[in-house]
């Protein structure tokens, strides 16, 4: 018999932790898998000193504060580099390939991405070599020049950026100037901005599965992801799956969101280094039951088969792809598909979902048909909203699932 404990490392989130909990111990099955029976457990992960020779318990861990938490941070790179542990997220990969590493990536692979320049900081870092270096080496520039280049209105954003912290669309060099005056010591890019677009998707990956969703970003949070099944054609719906599971393959991420905004019929991809994406009931609502699920699956797959975990890339394949000018766009997706298909194994990841994981979509529906799941919701609902709210809110949410849970029995299993 195989125990596989699957660590979970936390900050502020409840209910998709508790979610993903509640699938795990009381839905899941075991499973029979090269002659055995695997169990599984599920643990919040607390942080204390740790011996670098230490044993980890888990067999994956899913990580949600690396991104700024170092103490976590380190304990993912010794047991990523000394003991195997499968992570959500690679930990490496996630430090040093922010934004701008995925912008440099991306184009190179041929990928629209919006033209993007990168502008020294306002304010420089505080290092008593700066003022010797700067003076000899750093050249005078005229930020409204840049701008010019790159075209009003444009976006000024963080390097690294997530949240839409410090990210402001400017529409002049009054308010460049302004917006640069306060990015202060925040390394900043200027990048054109897609206006007037079709559509806005936004794609959230976990392991070999990718959801794509019609986005409003100007919506509030509650209300940014549309229900919506046919916003696109099968044509762009396969190119925004194929980016992502590009994006994903390339940096071996595999908990990760994107997003693109379609204009002129043409993908533009805008943010893709998500290393702790939206997962909150609140903003995923119908979709919410999906992704629990795909984090139950992947899971379940990956410990049970002893995946094991990347930790370097093989960019490479993809720039023998990218840099070959005799193939056009479409040619170069589908050949970076064949490459993230074998990265994320995708048809060993169905058979094993097709011959052991079938009971898991029934058992979700009824979890979220469940009075445990209402509970959930209904406490969400109450820590999220002013009190006037609620009841309009938990009404709201209550139909969202319902509606998921009766597309589910009416579509069948899947
Ligand atoms: N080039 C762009 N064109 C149009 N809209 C953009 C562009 N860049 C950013 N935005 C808008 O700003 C939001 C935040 O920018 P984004 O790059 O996603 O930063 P973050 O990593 O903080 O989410 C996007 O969701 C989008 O609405
Ligand atoms: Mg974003």
């Amino acid at each position: 018999m195989h125990r596989h404990l699957i660590g979970m490392l936390l900050g502020t989130e409840e209910d998709w932790p508790s979610a993903f909990e509640t699938l795990m111990r009381r839905y899941v099955p075991k499973i029979s898998y090269g002659g055995a029976e695997h169990h599984f457990d599920v643990e919040r992960i607390t942080i204390e000193p740790f011996d670098l020779r230490s044993v980890p318990r888990y067999s994956l861990v899913i990580d949600r504060l690396a991104h700024w938490y170092y103490v976590p941070r380190e304990w993912l790179k010794k047991i990523a580099l000394m003991d195997d542990v499968y992570l959500l997220n690679n930990p490496f990969t996630f430090q040093s390939m922010e934004k701008h590493s995925a912008y440099c990536a991306m184009m190179r692979l041929g990928l629209k991405i919006p033209d993007t320049w990168m502008i020294p900081y306002k304010q420089p870092p505080e290092n008593p070599r700066f003022p010797y270096t700067a003076a000899k080496y750093n050249r005078p520039f005229k930020l409204e020049d840049i701008a010019e280049q790159v075209g009003y209105p444009l976006f000024m954003k963080p390097f690294d950026g997530g949240a839409w912290v410090g990210v402001t669309r400017i529409a002049d060099h009054g308010e460049l100037n302004r917006r640069y005056d306060e990015s202060g010591e925040r390394l900043m890019h200027l990048q054109s901005s897609v206006e007037d677009f079709e559509v806005f998707a936004r794609s959230l990956s976990i392991g070999a599965e990718t959801m794509v969703m019609n986005y409003d970003p100007d919506k509030p949070l509650h209300d940014r992801y549309q229900v919506d099944h046919d916003f696109l054609t099968p044509e762009l719906g396969q190119e925004i799956i194929a980016i992502s599971r590009l994006v994903n393959s390339f940096f071996r991420w595999e908990f990760n969101s994107c997003e693109m905004i379609v204009k002129d019929g043409e993908v533009c991809p805008i943010d893709y280094a998500n290393a702790c994406p939206d997962m909150s009931i609140i903003s995923l609502h119908y979709y919410f039951p999906w992704a629990i699920k795909a984090l139950a699956k992947w899971t379940l797959f990956c410990t049970v088969t002893g995946r094991k975990m990347p930790i370097d890339l093989d960019a490479r394949r993809y720039f023998d792809i990218g840099d070959d000018d005799t193939l056009p766009y479409a040619e170069k997706l589908a050949a970076y598909a064949t490459l993230a298909d074998r990265h994320f194994d995708s048809s060993s990841y169905q058979e094993f979902c097709d011959a052991h994981l079938a009971e898991v979509d029934d058992a979700m529906v009824e979890y979220v048909e469940s009075s445990g799941f209402d509970r959930l919701l209904v406490d969400t609902v109450r820590d999220a909203f002013p009190s006037h709210e609620h009841d309009a809110f938990i009404a709201h949410y209550r139909g969202l699932l319902g509606a998921w849970a009766s597309d589910q029995s009416a579509s069948g299993p899947g």
